[in-house]
């Protein structure tokens, strides 16, 4: 190699060592960036999106006068907590709440009475010097017309728990039942967020009603953080309330499925479905609650906590039992007295005792294994991602149980009451 050889050679290899020295520094800045660099954009970007809100749901709290909760969250705090309402006469109400700091996140709530069976109405809630949600629409049912309402447990946060969300979505429920082990969140209030996500497009269009499940108890324990999160009638998540031809009766047993039922609370259920038997517009009675009174499941199984609670049951004449805790669908025939009084398959006529239904497969994994033989009074078990959907019309009513991941109807039963 010549001198002018050498020369271009060198000249050719400090150009490739530059080119690798601008190249990586143009890489390796760019992912230091998010530490090091502050620009007004960058500043105010997180800004915007950190008063967005999200987990919309709402929730009823009482009946008379009829009033839901409105609940969502931000990440950073906002100058107020509005929820602006535009009626279908298109009247427009804005109403401040309040929001509170917890877990490093915001909680706004904002409660609206005033309203009545059949209204319908555009919301939208946050600070609108902010950022304002998206409008949600909700349609109360009315007192007279037919009534559809979903049902399901045991949930979590993963793809099917987005199918149930989808599924009783798909039959426009006027209100849709939880019935405990919501996200299984515990302290993480991100799993909770995230759950919120999920649930969103159902919870911000219709009530989202809860009973606490077990792992409501994970978390502070109290179900102080419960009653943060989530709206209800009452802070120990023991209420009913009537609507239409229907008494809804939701109970809280508690943080264990084998403890000694308080009397308090038998108490509490018998006079709350005493007082239901005594009012002449209500000819169905549901109840919702998280351990299951009859379950072929060998993970849970029949809860004992609920032994003395079917004497209420017969004799107040509750027609349908819902609960979860077990991982899977059964439903029994109709039980009065401890013993099956209809061998039918799904056609009841004044039954004369109550289905219990167990909906847990909302996502929260299935508990495949059930005890063998099966009992007699169970006719129908099995370990599906699945739904319940229950239509009333007057003195009829069908119930649905589906496949979140097919939409099949895989079992379904139909209870008319005659006079
Ligand atoms: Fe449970």
């Amino acid at each position: 190699m010549n001198r002018k050889n050498l020369s271009i050679a060198i000249i050719l290899l400090i150009l490739a060592i530059a080119t690798v020295v601008v190249f990586q520094g143009l890489w390796v800045p760019n992912r230091s960036i998010p530490k090091t660099v502050e620009s007004p954009s960058d500043a105010s970007t997180p800004s915007v999106l950190n008063h967005t809100p999200f987990g919309i749901h709402i929730n009823l709290i009482d009946t008379d006068p009829l009033a839901i909760s409105f609940i969502w969250v931000t990440l950073s705090p906002t100058n107020a907590s509005i929820l602006e309402v535009t009626f279908d006469n298109g009247t427009v109400v804005r109403l401040a709440g309040v929001q509170r700091e917890y877990k490093g996140v915001y909680w706004h709530r904002v409660i609206l009475t005033g309203l009545v069976p059949g209204e319908a109405f555009s919301y939208r809630v946050g600070d609108p010097e902010l950022s304002m949600s998206d409008e949600f629409k909700v349609k109360l049912p009315d007192n007279e017309g037919p009534l559809t309402f979903t049902v399901y447990g045991d949930q979590g946060i993963n793809k099917y728990s987005r199918m149930a969300v989808s599924t009783a979505l798909s039959f426009n429920p006027a209100f849709n039942f939880h019935v405990g082990d919501l996200s299984y969140g515990g302290a993480n209030v991100d799993i909770w967020l995230k759950w919120f996500s999920i649930i969103e497009p159902l919870a911000a269009t219709r009530p989202y009603i809860v009973a606490v499940g077990n792992h409501e108890y994970d978390g502070e324990g109290d179900l102080s953080d419960i009653n943060i999160y989530i709206g209800s009638p009452d802070e120990s998540f023991n209420y009913w309330f009537v609507w239409s031809n229907a008494f809804f009766l939701v109970i809280n047993l508690g943080p264990e499925d084998d403890a000694v039922l308080s009397t308090d609370i038998y108490n509490w259920v018998r006079d709350s479905l005493g007082y239901a038997s005594r009012l002449d517009v209500v000819k169905w009675k549901f109840v919702f609650l998280h351990y299951p009174p009859y379950s072929s499941g060998v993970a849970h199984g029949s809860a004992p906590i609920t032994e003395s609670l079917m004497e209420l049951f017969d004799e107040y004449g509750v027609d349908i039992v819902f609960a979860g805790h077990e991982h899977n669908y059964e439903r029994t025939y109709p039980i009065y007295n401890g013993a099956v009084v209809s061998r039918n398959d799904s056609l009841y006529i004044n039954p004369g005792g109550t289905i219990y239904v167990v909906v847990g497969g909302a996502g929260g994994g299935l508990y495949k294994d059930f005890i063998e033989p099966q009992p007699e009074w169970s006719f129908y078990r099995e370990a599906r991602y699945s739904i319940g959907v229950v239509e009333i019309r007057g003195d009829t009513l069908v119930f649905k149980a589906v496949d979140s991941q097919t939409g099949e109807v895989f079992d379904e039963f139909i209870i008319i009451k005659k006079d």
